[in-house]
């Protein structure tokens, strides 16, 4: 337990993140203070929020500033704790995971999870804070109506997957936007009616016209840029847009994301666009969580993971992911 090699901010980046943004730093295992836990990272989550968090431009939440360690969600075994409710060996979740192979955590952050239960990576993924996101973000703000056509960018990630099949659970028409044919097939594989590919339409449009025959009536916008265009002109009556993320804008992001504006557009179909941020819907986790939880222990949750091994792998797990070359969930394990 000498050598623990940690992932620190060297600058922020210019554009989209590269691995010269990142340094790789053996530090001593850190030494838990009062109301902290020394963790063995087990597996960390890489997401797109953390882009955001790579900037000095204002956000929602603060950011990391240079020579910071990474953070983000994880899961990890406890080795020591200096606080009540904790043991060695206890399996925890949290999301101020640093990425290093022994961290320590706040305790008032750490849930302990049941090992025998799921396995513990999925409350990173469909049964976290991305299974979450896809719940309230589609039923909440969405609020679809049964038979509704319902199309998702990003269909086939850790939102877009869940987000799918919930559709389909809940007797709605999901049509799936994603880069590559492969992920239009596994999207059809697990209940989206059909797919588009954005990276090779020749316009999109035309394409999100040809898939969503009946027009959209709740697009769920992960990504921004072009696809939001296209979705906002088969808008229907009435019809619904969650903006969800911005992934799409990594490359560009402290530069102005705002593309052609269709207001004539919004103002003739009474078009209701909404941000969504998870933390709003926190009352509500519980419900949310036991039913996500239900639908996977009954089969009807398909999960797909893309996993990456080793903590030298971190910065390229999370760039891979802002660009799309990640095919499901996005982990790192140690
Ligand atoms: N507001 C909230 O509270 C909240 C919470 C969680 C997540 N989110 C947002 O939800 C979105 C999805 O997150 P996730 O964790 O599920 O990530 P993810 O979908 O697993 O991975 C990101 C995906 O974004 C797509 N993408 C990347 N660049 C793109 C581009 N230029 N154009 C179109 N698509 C592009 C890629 O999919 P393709 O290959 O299919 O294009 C990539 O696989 C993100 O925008 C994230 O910030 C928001």
């Amino acid at each position: 337990m000498t050598s623990n090699p940690s992932w620190l901010l060297k600058h922020f980046p210019a554009g989209m993140p590269a691995l010269d943004d990142f340094t790789l730093e053996d530090r001593p295992v850190p030494v838990p203070r009062p109301g902290e836990l020394l963790v063995r990272t087990l597996w960390l989550s890489v997401d797109p929020y953390m882009r955001a968090r790579l900037s000095p431009a204002k956000n929602y939440a603060a950011g990391l500033r240079i020579g910071d360690l990474m953070q983000g969600g994880g899961v990890g075994e406890v080795v020591a704790a200096e606080a009540p409710g904790f043991k060695a060996g206890d399996i925890i979740l949290a999301d101020d995971f640093a990425w290093q192979p022994f961290t320590t955590i706040a305790a008032k952050t750490a849930t302990v999870l049941d090992p025998n239960d799921v396995p513990v990576q999925t409350l990173l993924g469909p049964l976290g804070m991305p299974g979450l996101t896809a719940y309230f973000a589609l039923l909440d703000v969405g609020r679809p109506k049964q038979g509704e056509t319902v199309l998702i960018s990003a269909a086939s990630g850790a939102v877009g997957q869940i987000a799918g099949q919930i559709a389909r659970i809940k007797g709605l028409d999901p049509v799936a936007v994603v880069g590559s044919d492969a992920k239009v097939e596994w999207c059809k594989s697990i209940g989206y009616r059909t797919g588009i590919n954005h990276r090779t339409a020749q316009d999109l449009t035309k394409a999100v016209a040809a898939a969503c025959p009946n027009g959209v009536d709740v697009f769920m916008d992960n990504t921004a840029g072009p696809i939001h265009d296209a979705a906002l002109l088969n808008i229907n009556l009435f019809g619904r847009i969650v903006v969800v993320g911005t992934v799409a804008l990594a490359d560009r992001f402290d530069q102005p994301d705002i593309g052609p504006r269709y207001l004539r557009r919004i103002l003739v179909s009474r078009v209701r666009i909404e941000g969504f941020l998870l933390d709003d819907f926190e009352a509500a986790y519980g419900t949310a969580k036991a039913q996500l939880s239900e639908w996977y222990k009954q089969g009807s949750l398909e999960i797909r993971e893309d996993v990456s091994e080793g903590i030298e792998t971190a910065p390229q797990a999370f760039i891979r992911m802002l660009k799309g070359e990640n095919f499901g969930k996005q982990l790192v394990k140690l």
